[in-house]
Order: structure tokens, then sequence, then C-alpha cells
């Protein structure tokens, strides 16, 4: 059983300024909750208990969300506003969450690299902080299924654009069956001549322990980062990897389309204001 998740929460998230400047992009609104809310959501919804976010300077905003509000909590039951007050309540009893400072923004290998000792020796999940998947199931319980089926590393893939690969990375894949692949090679950020599929790494993955020491002995790569992505290029290359093209649509908040679609994907089946908003976007719509 994975039972501990990391989420990478220490980017620069340089696409979306000058909104990230004072508001870190895993807590831009998606409705009425902040990207990182949907995120620790889908891990413990696949069982997961204990959660480490790794953080950097004027992200304490982060902490203040999983924390109680005694002043807000106490002001709510005096004015009998009770359904909210039990959401506010149960935010920070959704899982134990942990918190480290990445010091340096040295790319997300390195801030992985700052789970080491939360981690130990268990199988962990990583649930990059700005992708936000929306479906049925949580994302990382496929992947976390995978894992248990295959013992062997995973990661969440989909076939993306030419343009959005070259930003991302590209694998070699081998098809197992209709969402299983064995993934056999990766490359990130590859020059047009290096892409090897549309297969992306998207926002999740399931790893063993073993990768914090390849982490230390791997070299800066693309922006002089260190990355996530070779690290978990030598993994493959040596034990082997599953993708699992998860069911859930991927929204990627690090960007300002992505931020816009996940808004209107999920307001759209929003309890409170879906039904209105549908009836607004489509009367916008005819003016398009
Ligand atoms: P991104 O590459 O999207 O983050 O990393 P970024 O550096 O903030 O993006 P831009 O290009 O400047 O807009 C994916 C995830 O990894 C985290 C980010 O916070 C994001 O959730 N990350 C990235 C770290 O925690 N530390 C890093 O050094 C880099």
């Amino acid at each position: 059983m994975i039972k501990k998740a990391i989420i990478p929460a220490a980017g620069l998230g340089t696409r979306v300024l000058p909104a990230s400047k004072s508001v870190p992009k895993e807590m831009l609104n998606i409705v009425d909750k902040p990207a990182i809310h949907y995120i620790v959501e889908e891990a413990v919804k696949a069982g997961i208990t204990d959660i480490l976010i790794i953080t950097n300077r004027g992200k304490g905003v982060i902490e203040d969300y999983f924390d109680h509000s005694f002043e807000l909590e106490a002001a709510l039951a005096k004015s009998g506003k009770s359904e909210i007050l039990d959401e506010l309540i149960g935010i920070p009893e959704m899982a134990n969450i942990y918190y480290i400072r990445q010091k340096e923004t040295r790319g997300l290998g390195d801030a992985v690299l700052r789970a080491k000792e939360f981690v130990g020796n268990d199988p962990f999940a990583v649930l990059y902080g700005d992708d936000v998947i929306v479906g049925e199931t949580p994302a990382i319980k496929e992947l976390i299924d995978a894992y248990e089926q295959y013992s062997k590393c995973v990661v969440g893939i989909k076939e993306v654009t030419k343009e959005q690969v070259l930003k991302y990375c590209s694998l070699a894949v081998e098809k197992i069956d209709d969402t299983t692949y064995n993934v056999l090679d990766m490359i990130e950020k590859p020059k047009e001549s290096e892409i090897l599929s549309l297969f992306a790494i998207l926002g999740r993955c399931v790893l063993t322990s073993d990768i914090f020491g390849i982490l230390e002995n791997t070299p800066l790569g693309a922006g002089g980062e260190l990355q996530l992505t070779d690290a978990m290029r030598t993994k493959t290359l040596k034990d082997g990897m599953i993708g699992v093209d998860f069911s859930g649509t991927r929204y990627d908040m690090g960007n300002k389309l992505g931020m816009m679609k996940a808004s209107v994907e999920v307001a759209l089946s929003h309890k409170e204001i879906g039904q209105e908003f549908k009836e607004y976007l489509k009367e916008i719509a005819k003016k398009l």
C-alpha cells in the first residue's frame, strides 16, 4: 500500500506572472478552491495518508490554507453558516500534511530530492503541484494500481501535441493494453529530431526510494536544472517503467490557457453555480 505522497510546489511560476508574484500558482483558484486542494483531495481519495509539500519563500499561504482558521471558524459558527464551516474544518483533517522548503529553485528533481528523509524506504507518489487532474477515478490511484500489478515505477502519460512535447518530455513506449505501456526510454525537453513519440509524462508518478540515490548522481540537465526525467530515465533503462494513460483530464495550472480551461470545466459541474454558468456560456458562445 502506498501511503506517502509528495507535492512539489516550489517553482517560480514564471508562465503565470504577474498572478504568481504574490500568490503561488499552486494556490490559484479553480472556482472556489485553490489548485493544490484538488491535488490533495485526489491523493487522499487514492488512500494516501501522509503528504509532504515542497514549498519555498512566500508560500506560507499554502501552510495557512491547510491549517485551522480559528477566528473565521468562530465567526461562521456564530452566524450559523454550518455548511461552509464543516467544509473549512475538514480541510486540515484531510491528511497529515508536512512541509519542507527547497531553498534554491534548482528544478523538479532537486525538489523531489528534498523528500528523501520523509520517504525513507517506502514507495511513494509524486503529484506535481500545478497539474490538476479531474476525473471519476483519482489519476494517482490508477498509477498506484499499476505499481501494485507490475512492481515497477509508474508515470502518468498522455499523447500531447508536438509543441507540448518539445516543452515537456518525450517517451518511447510499447503498448501493453489500452491504457498501459512499457516505457522504454525518455528525454526531457527534446529537440525536434530527438522526439521519441508524442507521449509525455503529465504530472503524476509512483517511484521507489532508490530514485534519491540516482538523483544525487544525476548531472544538471535542461535549463541548468536537476531534472526528475533524467533520473527516471536512468531508472527506466535499469529496471523498466510503466506508463499509465490515466482516464481523467489534466489541466496545467502553470499556464494561462490551462488555468482558464480548468475553471470553465469545474464551474460547469459545480453544484452551486453549474447550471447558471452553463446558461451564461451558451449566451456568450452565440456572440463568438
Ligand atoms: P514547472 O517547471 O512547471 O514549474 O514545474 P515552474 O518552474 O514554476 O514553471 P515556469 O516555467 O517558471 O512557469 C512543475 C512542478 O514542479 C515544481 C513547481 O512548483 C510545479 O508544481 N517545482 C519546479 C519545484 O518545486 N521546484 C523547482 O525547482 C521547479
